[in-house]
């Protein structure tokens, strides 16, 4: 599913940026090669951010798992 229709990010593109270590939509944005437009996507992309940190929780992975909400949050409001 796109999340970012300006960009054609999808939430399968967001999932691989996070992978990468993108820790805000901007950062999954450049990760895609592309910058934000018209901002519609930011809680959307942030929330697919949360979801996939979430699931990368491992012991492989701890600085995913060390994304909180408020951070995110934060990120989209600066
Ligand atoms: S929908 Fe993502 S920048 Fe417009």
């Amino acid at each position: 599913m796109y999340l970012c229709i300006c960009n054609a990010i999808s939430d399968r593109r967001v999932r691989d940026a996070v992978a990468a270590g993108a820790r805000d939509w901007v950062a999954v944005h450049a990760h895609a090669g592309c910058q934000p437009n018209c901002g519609q996507c930011a809680a959307d992309i942030s929330d697919e951010i949360v979801k996939s940190a979430t699931n990368l929780r491992t012991p492989s992975a701890p600085e995913a798992a060390d994304v909180q909400p408020s951070e995110v949050l934060s990120a989209v409001r600066s």
